[in-house]
């Protein structure tokens, strides 16, 4: 009795000291990696492979069956698909480093843009939007770590519309509607969401659930949104158009990356080898057969060669595949020939650029959030709910039809994001507004209890394109959006800030107050004038980090890279797979979209080897 009493009181001990271990060692990861996020100088080129790339040998690393350029989501997924079938022998090489406890926090997923899991890219100067930016430079965060940007990305999970697949099978890709991508879509996934199981998927990799608990200001937007008619939806079900709560890539509140999901449960596996700090320099392709035969790669200040005995697997993601393709003479043949690289196949690599251009709204409200110390949010992540366990603070979604037809498309996209903003220290940084906004903006807004609506242009008409900046692979790529050059991607923001606008006036928002807060620039104008709105949205809009379409889908006519295989037109043993392939937008965000397209790669290649 009396022994049993001792252990029992002994083992209590043990477990508090080890909580608050675990509680002091997150508070103190938390201040160094904030504190380091505010001074971190990003890189300006791959200077860090330098001493590899100008390195006079090359050793050979030996053949694999597949080479997969990157460890992205679609890199991580498309690695763990293929190192099922035991035959198969891969190469996974990733320019970026391991993952770690900091990333794997929702709530502070900005800092890992200050830090070396970015690469640290900003578009060239811009002339129809980012003109609030320094330098008139949108941002351009792309993830450098295993999960590539999934690893530092919002977390916020969304497939899009049914029909934005439809139309990728119009385009002439056989193989990708609506219809036969779903599968795909649910076998990757775990959901926790009560939905429809036609649409969802249990027993998947990779886990989706709602972070909880929601703040009172989540009703407030659901009353609102249905007091404007929409109605309420499972946005990843049957129908999208509605106002909804956010769907996440979290596992009890901790992000669930392609790398935690699936890389994860595939690495230890022998027919599997992964290296990070690891740079591709170039796909390796035979000027005669106009196959791809091997990679060249720095790792560690040494250059190396590996040859791919079936395949070479570029998923470097929408800003590097473009640039390692060109790089290795897969491009425009004008631009090629301009900085004296030898045109293996003369493709429209880099054009095509889409992105989301995404515009914050600031809201003022009566609304007070209650006031809870680190310690504590520490307290309650470890246990899987809590403010750190919310992406980018979003707590509701709405997908918006703002234009009058029966497309059953939405054009926008709301993000409902709930104070108070922990991050808000690193939002100087974010955006790289300028000094005259940036001063203004922090006059106005009181990040710990206004509320930002994000409002998200889902189908721009404006293209943007990649480019190099020259022939060597430690120069940055140029990235050009040019964001809302096509005036009716102006035209369709300004719905959406008048549908916010339009939310604000509900009896559901009018309760708690809630007023539109100005910014104090585009002064000239009259407030909610047409020319004010189009001015705050060219200052102001940034680009959502959503780049795609850079190598796109679609038959071989001079408007498109890679074929409905994912193989790359006129060049063999060489395949696209990440979110490059994407040959027009999406209604929703990204990252599911493209752990759908590896999920797809990884059959297609199972197929081609009669192991399907
Ligand atoms: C800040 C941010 C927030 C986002 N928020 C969301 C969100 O909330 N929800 C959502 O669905 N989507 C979101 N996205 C978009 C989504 O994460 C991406 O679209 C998706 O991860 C792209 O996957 P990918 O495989 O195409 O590229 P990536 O995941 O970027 O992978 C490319 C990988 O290749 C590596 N690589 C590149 N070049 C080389 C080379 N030469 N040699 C070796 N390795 C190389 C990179 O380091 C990287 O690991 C966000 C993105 C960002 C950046
Ligand atoms: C939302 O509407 C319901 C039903 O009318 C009501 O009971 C609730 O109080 C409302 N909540 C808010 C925050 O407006
Ligand atoms: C929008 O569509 C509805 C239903 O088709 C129609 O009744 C209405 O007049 C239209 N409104 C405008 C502004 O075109
Ligand atoms: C409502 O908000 C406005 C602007 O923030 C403020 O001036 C006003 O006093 C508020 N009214 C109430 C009743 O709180």
């Amino acid at each position: 009795m009396n022994f049993l009493l001792t252990t029992s009181l002994y083992l209590f001990t043990v477990n508090l000291i080890s909580c608050s271990i675990t509680t002091q060692y997150y508070q103190h990861l938390i201040n160094q990696r904030t504190k380091e996020a505010l001074r971190y100088k990003l890189p300006t080129s791959n200077n860090e492979f330098k001493l590899g790339v100008e390195s006079e040998n090359t050793e050979e690393y030996g053949e694999f069956d597949f080479v997969i350029v990157g460890a992205g989501s679609a890199g991580s997924v498309l690695a763990t698909r293929l190192s099922e079938i035991d035959d198969f022998t891969i190469l996974l090489l990733e320019a970026g480093g391991e993952e770690d406890d900091f990333n794997q926090i929702p709530a502070l997923w900005l800092y890992n843009q200050f830090s070396e899991k970015n690469w640290g890219y900003y578009s060239i100067p811009q002339k129809h939007s980012c003109l609030g930016m320094n330098n008139r430079q949108c941002v351009v965060p792309r993830g450098k770590l295993l999960g590539g940007s999934s690893s530092i990305n919002g977390v916020m999970y969304s497939r899009g519309n049914c029909k934005d697949y439809d139309k990728w099978y119009q385009i002439g890709n056989r193989g990708w509607s609506c219809k036969d991508v779903l599968p795909y879509f649910k076998k990757s996934e775990n959901s926790q969401i009560s939905g429809d199981e036609n649409y969802r998927g249990k027993g998947g990799f990779w886990n989706i659930e709602y972070p909880l608990p929601d703040s009172p200001l989540y009703q407030n937007f659901v009353n609102g949104s249905l007091e404007l008619k929409q109605p309420i939806v499972e946005y990843n079900g049957k129908n999208q158009i509605g106002a909804s709560h956010l769907q996440s890539n979290i596992k009890h509140g901790r992000r669930q990356s392609l790398a935690t999901a699936f890389l994860d449960n595939s690495r230890h596996r022998s027919n599997l080898k992964v290296l990070t700090k690891t740079l591709v320099t170039k796909v390796v392709i035979d000027p005669q057969s106009k196959k791809a035969t091997g990679v060249e790669f720095v790792t560690r200040n040494k250059k190396f060669h590996v040859r791919a005995t079936k395949e070479v697997i570029v998923s470097a993601g929408a800003v590097n595949t473009p640039q390692l393709l060109m790089l290795s003479g897969v491009g425009p043949k004008d631009e090629l020939s301009k900085l004296e690289i030898p045109v293996v196949a003369d493709l429209p690599v880099g054009k095509n650029l889409i992105e989301h251009p995404i515009l914050g709204l600031m809201v003022r409200s009566d609304y007070t959030p209650p006031k809870i110390g680190l310690n504590e949010l520490i307290q309650q992540y470890l246990n899987g709910f809590g403010a750190l366990t919310k992406g980018a603070n979003v707590e509701g979604v709405g997908y918006i039809q703002t234009k009058n037809d029966s497309s059953e498309v939405p054009t926008i996209e709301i993000l409902v994001s709930i104070p108070p903003h922990i991050d808000s220290s690193i939002f100087q940084r974010q955006f790289n507004y300028n000094k005259n906004i940036i001063d203004g903006l922090l006059d106005t807004i009181d990040p710990q209890r206004d509320i930002f609506f994000y409002i998200v242009l889902l189908h721009q008409k404006s293209r943007g394109r990649i480019f190099l900046n020259s022939g060597s692979p430690i120069d940055f790529p140029n990235i050009d959006f040019n964001m809302l050059s096509e005036q009716e991607d102006v035209d369709t923001l300004i719905e959406g800030v008048k549908y916010v606008q339009k939310l604000l006036k509900t009896h559901a928002f009018r309760k708690i107050n809630a007023t539109l807060l100005e910014v104090p620039i585009c002064t000239n104008f009259k407030i909610s004038s047409k020319e004010y709105m189009e001015c705050l949205i060219r200052n102001l809009a940034n680009s959502g980090s959503h780049p795609c379409g850079t190598a796109a889908m679609g038959p071989n006519n001079g408007n498109f890279v890679v074929g409905d295989t994912l193989e790359v037109h006129g060049v063999g043993n060489l395949r696209v797979v990440d979110a490059s392939i994407f040959p027009s937008s999406i209604s929703g965000h990204l990252n599911a979209p493209t752990v759908m397209v590896a999920e797809k790669a990884a059959d297609l290649i199972k197929k081609e080897h009669k192991y399907l």
